[in-house]
């Protein structure tokens, strides 16, 4: 799973990096079959979405679960990750976000690093997200919406505005997270400076995005659902000093992870199939 240089260009230019078609169906199915039973576990990880109850974000799957544990140490996340951080990396964050047919609601737009390093104590950006795609990522269901080079803008801190309430509730992955921590004028800005993107593909697709990107999603009013893992990869040599939130939120496992086999998955899905 090597990267090459157009790849690394695009991602140190635009922030983000579509690669299509990373994992196969078996791979995808075999995650895909864990997630009711992952969200119909009442367990402070699960955030669900405000009216419906569904399933928004499922939080650190790994600490629980068999192939989400693999797919957080896969090699074709992995290694990409280190290649374009420049040195080991360890998991700083992980999820599962469902956005449900009709009931996935909005994400704001904000910048993951803002909340790492005010929350976390993450010293610098040395963070990136990988994604990958569970079910096929379309124009209709709420595909994630970046600013094309706006990572190059470092640490943005917050607009200070008249809503105070919203600020701070945004972005900590709250159930109630409500607004952008960014005013309308802000926002407006930098979507004339610097576009807007919504990178869409198959299923077992990866979505690579830096921790200083300005990104969100809009609510999904579509039949179908737009499952997607996110894992928030760090330098080992950027841990966190001084976390505030809970472990399984700001994950403390500061070693540099060793990638499992690339069969990891595929090996689980045969053995899954035939005891079936
Ligand atoms: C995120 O910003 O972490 C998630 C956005 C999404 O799932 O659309
Ligand atoms: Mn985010």
């Amino acid at each position: 799973m090597e990267l090459d240089e157009g790849q690394v260009r695009h991602f140190e230019e635009q922030g983000w990096l579509l690669l299509p078609s990373v994992f196969d169906a078996a791979e995808v199915a075999l995650l895909l079959g864990e997630l009711p039973g992952i969200a119909a576990q009442n367990r402070p990880e699960n955030l669900r979405e405000p009216g419906s109850g569904a399933i928004r974000s499922a939080l650190s799957p790994h600490l629980y679960n068999e192939p989400f544990r693999r797919l957080s140490l896969h090699p074709r996340l992995v290694e990409p990750a280190r290649r374009l951080l420049g040195g080991d990396v360890y998991l700083h964050q992980y999820k599962v976000n469902a956005k449900v047919a009709h009931d996935g609601a909005v994400w704001h737009w904000h910048q993951d690093f803002r909340t790492w390093h005010s929350d976390d104590g993450m010293p610098e950006p040395k963070v990136l997200n990988a994604g990958v795609f569970l079910d096929d990522v379309t124009e209709f269901n709420g595909p994630l919406m970046f600013m094309p080079g706006s990572h190059k803008l470092g640490l943005i801190p917050a607009d200070a505005m008249a809503d105070r309430s919203s600020v701070e509730t945004y972005g900590r992955l709250a159930a109630d997270a409500a607004g952008s921590p960014y005013a309308r004028e802000t926002l407006d800005g930098w979507a004339k400076r610097f576009g807007i993107v919504a990178p869409k593909g198959p299923a077992g697709s990866v979505l690579i995005f830096h921790g200083c990107i300005i990104h969100g999603s809009a609510p999904n009013m579509s039949a179908w659902n737009r499952t997607m893992t996110l894992a928030s990869y760090n330098r080992t040599d950027n841990a966190l000093r001084g976390p505030s939130r809970p472990g399984f939120v700001a994950l403390r496992d500061f070693d540099p992870i060793t990638p499992l086999a690339d069969n990891c998955l595929r090996e689980l899905a045969r053995s899954t199939e035939a005891a079936e």
